[in-house]
Formats: structure tokens, C-alpha cells, sequence
């Protein structure tokens, strides 16, 4: 069984890869959530993956929010496995995720890592410039044919995993801010805006909602996937002053 969580594709192109290969049924964490459906059955032996973005060198909300509730198949101590994508590095997440799992009685039983598009544009802009996606994708998919070889074995490997340089302190702060932060304050839409709703669909929280042909963010606090951001068709979706002159990125099975 596949549990995914993704904003602008790249972990979503990862899990099907991941469910396709091996068979398994696919899960949509913000869905399951939404929906609040937290039990699930497997077949026996069946591994379990949880494939997800990394946000300030640890794990999305909704995540955590979801493997809280989520009542795995017990019996037979199933191999749990995370694949995370990023862009650069992870730092410490997978220790987060084992602390996770270990509050529910659950064990982390490897994790890995995939580089991929860095869709992080609050801050700098983009790191992969479009011509480059392609080839940093076909990379991407080379490396989960090898993490798909270590779960068939279900071995950790450590250079399947990139943790960067300082990696404890980069998640230890880094991560707080991204906890206390994700304030749906700063986003606002420009003059382009055509009231398609695309935001309203794409938000994996239901956090925006159309009024009178405009988005509004209708909670106070998201998970910051930036979804919205980079799925408007029109570009018209802002956060802050300075993602205006950013590009977008939407892995290409989503657009
Ligand atoms: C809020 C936010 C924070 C991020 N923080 C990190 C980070 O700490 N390290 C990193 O390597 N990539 C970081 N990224 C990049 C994403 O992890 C990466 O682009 C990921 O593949 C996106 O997955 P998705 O397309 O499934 O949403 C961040 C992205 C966002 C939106
Ligand atoms: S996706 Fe963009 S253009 Fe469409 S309603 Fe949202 S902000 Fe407006
Ligand atoms: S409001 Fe935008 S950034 Fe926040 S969860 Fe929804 S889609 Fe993601």
C-alpha cells in the first residue's frame, strides 16, 4: 500500500511509480483525511510506503495530522517505509517520521530519498531551470529503481538518502518555523485572475473557497504545499511581495 502526500506532483509521479512497479493500491493522504478515513487493509506481508515532500527539512502537517489517526494492519509487524522528495536535502525528517510512527506503536522500517524540482519560491526562486527538469526527472525515476531494489530486500541504504550538510541542525531550525508559520495571511490574487477555481480544487485542505468569483482562504493556516501557487493557470496567485517575479514549477503529469 502506497500513502502519498503532494502539492505540485513530483511525490505523487513517485507513489504511482512505486504502486504500479509492486501492485498496490494508492492512497491520498489529504483525501483520506478530508474524507476521515484512517483504516485500511492490506495483504499479508504487504510493505506500507509513505511518500511525501519535505518542508523545512522535516515533514507536512497533514502528514503527521494523518498518521496519528491512521490504523495500519499490526499483525505480522508490516515494513514501513518512507520515500521523501526534495529539493536539495532532508536533514533529519526520517527520525521525526520514526518518532511518529513510535507514538502510534508503529516502526520505521528504512527511508529514502529522491532529489527532484525544488518548488520552494517563498524565499529564492527556482532551482532547476525548465530545460533541466527532464533530465533531473529521468534521474529521479533511475534512483527509485534502486530504492524499489532495497525494499524488495527491505535493507536501509545510506546513500539512498540525502540528508545534507548539518542535517540535525538544519530540521531543528528550520522546522519550527514552518510549525508555527504556514499563515494563509500573505496570499492574495492580482488583476489576472479569471475566477477559474483551479485554487479552490487544488487545495489538498480545502483551505480556499470562491466568493463572488474570488479566492479567499477560509482558515488561518495551511500546509503550505503551494499547490495553489504554482497550479494557477494565470499566474495570479501571490504570497507576499516577492513570488510575483518567480517562476512556477508543476511536474508534467499534472499539467
Ligand atoms: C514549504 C516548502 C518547504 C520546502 N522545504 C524543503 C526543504 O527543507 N528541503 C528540500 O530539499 N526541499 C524543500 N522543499 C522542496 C520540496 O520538498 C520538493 O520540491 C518536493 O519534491 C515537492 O513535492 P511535491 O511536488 O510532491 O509537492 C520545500 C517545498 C515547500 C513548498
Ligand atoms: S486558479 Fe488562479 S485564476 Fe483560477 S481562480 Fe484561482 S487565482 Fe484565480
Ligand atoms: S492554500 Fe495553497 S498552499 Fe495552502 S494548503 Fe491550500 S493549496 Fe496548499
Amino acid at each position: 500500500m502506497v500513502f502519498y502526500f503532494s502539492g505540485t506532483g513530483n511525490s505523487l509521479a513517485i507513489a504511482k511509480r512505486i504502486a504500479q512497479r509492486r501492485g498496490e493500491q494508492l492512497v491520498d493522504i489529504a483525501k483520506s483525511l478530508r474524507d476521515k478515513h484512517y483504516s485500511f487493509i492490506t495483504a499479508k506481508r504487504e510493505p506500507i510506503a509513505i511518500v511525501c515532500p519535505i518542508y523545512y527539512w522535516g515533514l507536512p502537517t497533514v502528514v503527521i495530522s494523518f498518521l496519528e489517526r491512521v490504523q495500519l494492519p499490526g499483525r505480522g509487524n508490516p515494513f514501513i517505509y518512507a520515500v521523501f522528495t526534495c529539493g536539495g536535502s532532508i536533514g533529519i525528517t526520517d527520525r521525526q517520521l520514526t518518532q511518529v510512527l513510535d507514538n502510534r506503536g508503529y516502526e520505521l522500517g528504512a527511508a529514502y530519498s529522491i532529489k527532484m524540482p525544488d518548488n520552494f519560491i517563498l524565499s529564492f526562486n527556482l532551482l532547476t531551470p525548465e530545460s533541466e527538469v527532464p533530465k533531473l526527472l529521468e534521474q529521479a525515476y533511475a534512483r527509485l529503481e534502486h530504492i524499489l531494489d532495497a525494499v524488495e530486500v527491505r535493507r536501509s541504504v545510506e546513500h539512498l538518502i540525502h540528508r545534507g550538510r548539518f542535517p540535525r541542525m538544519a530540521s531543528t531550525f528550520a522546522y519550527p518555523i514552518y510549525k508555527c508559520g504556514r499563515s494563509t495571511e500573505p496570499f492574495f490574487t492580482n488583476s489576472s485572475c479569471n475566477g477559474c477555481g483551479q485554487c479552490e480544487r487544488n487545495c489538498p485542505i480545502g483551505a480556499i473557497k470562491l466568493f463572488d468569483g474570488l479566492p479567499t482562504w477560509i482558515t488561518t493556516h495551511c500546509v503550505l504545499c503551494l499547490a495553489c501557487l504554482h497550479r494557477c493557470p494565470q499566474k495570479a496567485l501571490q504570497y507576499g511581495e516577492k513570488t510575483s517575479s518567480r517562476g512556477r514549477y508543476v511536474h508534467p503529469e499534472l499539467k
